[in-house]
């Protein structure tokens, strides 16, 4: 079989909390421990040659978090922005956001937008970050924008394609995921890329995230390389 590296990736980050808690200590610790494999599973993509990595960082159900924990959430995205530029740079590696970005604390959003800018002509790879997003929220608004263009003439509901409605999506410039990951043992998608994932492999770890390794991303690829993607063909 063709050992294929897949093009994009996308992780369920999850399990930060109870990583920290068989420690005796406090969720946030485990974010902070978070960050270091976010660093590592950035560095293990890029050196496959996987082209498109999105990570969902925070979504829009985690605004339901303790405002501590969503503070310290945000804060440590704003530190852990400021001090990756010099190295996605470094690695040719390209920032974007999906979500509701203007939802985010002004701070967080002003270190995100000087991060996509700071990185905008790196073409390695794409580091895609899902911050306040959820896929009913990206598929809602998909869908008052299309009937906007309907109401004003621009589009002919008669037109609409499943591709019209991929274009209308905050994901719109970016391949569908053939690899979904999700660590801690969870299985479910917690309302990540459902659109997107509709063909995608899905690769489930009771590793915790922060003990998530490059040996755990390189065995995530093996496991989707043995695959047999049918498509609904035969
Ligand atoms: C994932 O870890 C990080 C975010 C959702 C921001 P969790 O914080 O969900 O950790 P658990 O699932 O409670 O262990
Ligand atoms: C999904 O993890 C969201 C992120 C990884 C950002 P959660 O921990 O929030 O999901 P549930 O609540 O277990 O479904
Ligand atoms: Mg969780």
């Amino acid at each position: 079989m063709e050992k294929k590296i897949p093009q994009h990736i996308s992780v369920i980050m999850d399990g930060n909390g109870r990583w920290a808690k068989e420690k005796g200590k406090a969720r946030v610790f485990g974010h902070r421990n978070g960050v270091k494999a976010v660093r590592e599973i950035t560095e293990a993509c890029a050196e496959v040659g996987v082209k498109y990595l999105t990570l969902y960082a925070f979504s829009t159900e985690n605004w339901g978090r303790p405002s501590f924990e969503v503070n310290a959430l945000m804060g440590l995205l704003v530190e852990t922005l400021k001090a990756e530029i010099a190295t996605l740079n470094k690695n040719n590696i390209r920032l974007k956001a999906i979500g509701d970005l203007t939802g985010l604390p002004p701070k967080t959003y002003k270190a995100l937008l000087q991060g996509m800018e700071d990185t905008a002509a790196n073409n390695h790879m794409t580091l895609v970050l899902a911050l306040n997003y959820s896929s009913r929220w990206d598929i809602t608004n998909a869908v008052r924008r299309i009937a906007e263009e309907c109401n004003s003439g621009a589009l002919d509901y008669s037109e609409i394609t499943a591709d019209t409605i991929s274009q209308y999506l905050s994901t719109a410039d970016i391949p569908d995921p053939e690899l979904v990951i999700r660590s801690s043992g969870e299985q479910r998608l917690s309302n990540f890329l459902l659109w997107e994932s509709a063909y995608s492999e899905f690769y489930f770890t009771p590793v915790y995230w922060p003990d998530f390794t490059k040996a755990h991303l390189h065995e995530a690829i093996a496991s989707f390389q043995n695959r047999d993607r049918r498509f609904g063909k035969v």
